[in-house]
């Protein structure tokens, strides 16, 4: 299978990725285990803590929302630096700046090694990247792995009551996740995401990134605790 994970910088740099050692490696050995096991993998980081903290004092030093997302940008890319140095041999060293244009990713990206990436221009976050990635190589599914349990009617973290759905349509998804974009704001999957997934109708599982048995279950087929995205 063609596998796009979406890994949230929340799951592997905050607060701080000195915190995440352990799971930083566990999730390149899932990586390199499935990647042996013959799958094509592509992992998108985003910046977490690290592109939050930058952004708020960016902001209060009178940047604008682009210059913003451009400092939120490099954040991802050293997460997802981080991620490659977990891997080793089994990750391209070098982090594309963009996907629209790379000839490498039809031929052999994802087949001589594991494909990290992290954000590639404004207006958008790593979701985006994951979802136009994933359409770009036809990925058979493409995994949202963040730090909830799924998609939710509300922020679970700030709801106590709020309620998870275990399937979800892409209308549906549309529908929560809102219309706009704005620098280092937080929810589950980005419109801009959303809206690539609708349109190309691709197979998406938002789960939580910290749970790795889940992970492997969702990407077995097996039944996880998620939520699944389809028609
Ligand atoms: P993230 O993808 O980490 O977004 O990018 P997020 O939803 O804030 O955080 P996670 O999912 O919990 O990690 C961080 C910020 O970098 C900019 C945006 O400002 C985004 O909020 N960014 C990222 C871009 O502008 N373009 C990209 O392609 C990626």
């Amino acid at each position: 299978m063609k596998i796009v994970i979406s890994m949230g910088g929340s799951i592997i740099a905050s607060p701080s990725p000195s915190r995440n050692i352990d799971i930083i490696k566990d999730f390149a050995k899932l990586l390199v285990d499935y990647y042996n096991r013959g799958h094509r993998l592509f992992v998108v980081v985003g910046g977490g803590q690290l592109a939050r903290d930058y952004i708020r004092v960016a902001k209060e030093l009178g940047a604008d929302e682009r210059y913003c997302d451009e400092i939120g940008i490099r954040a991802t890319r050293m997460n997802a630096m981080l991620l490659v140095a977990a891997l080793g041999k089994w990750a391209y060293e070098d982090i594309l700046d963009d996907i629209r244009d790379d000839s490498r990713l039809e031929d052999d990206f994802g087949i001589s090694r594991i494909f990290v990436m992290g954000g590639v221009r404004p207006g958008q976050t790593t979701d985006a990247v994951a979802a136009r990635l994933a359409s770009k190589i036809k990925a058979d599914l493409l995994i949202n792995a963040t730090n909830v349990d799924g998609v939710y009617d509300r922020d679970p973290n700030e709801n106590p009551d709020a309620r998870k759905f275990d399937k979800l349509s892409y209308d549906g998804l549309l529908e929560i996740v809102g219309e706009k974009h704005r620098a280092g704001v937080n929810t589950v999957i980005d419109p801009t995401a959303a809206r690539i997934i609708r349109e190309d109708k691709i197979k998406t599982i938002v789960l939580n990134g910290k749970r790795l048995e889940n992970l492997r279950d969702a990407i077995d087929g097996r039944a996880c605790v998620g939520t699944v995205i389809t028609e």
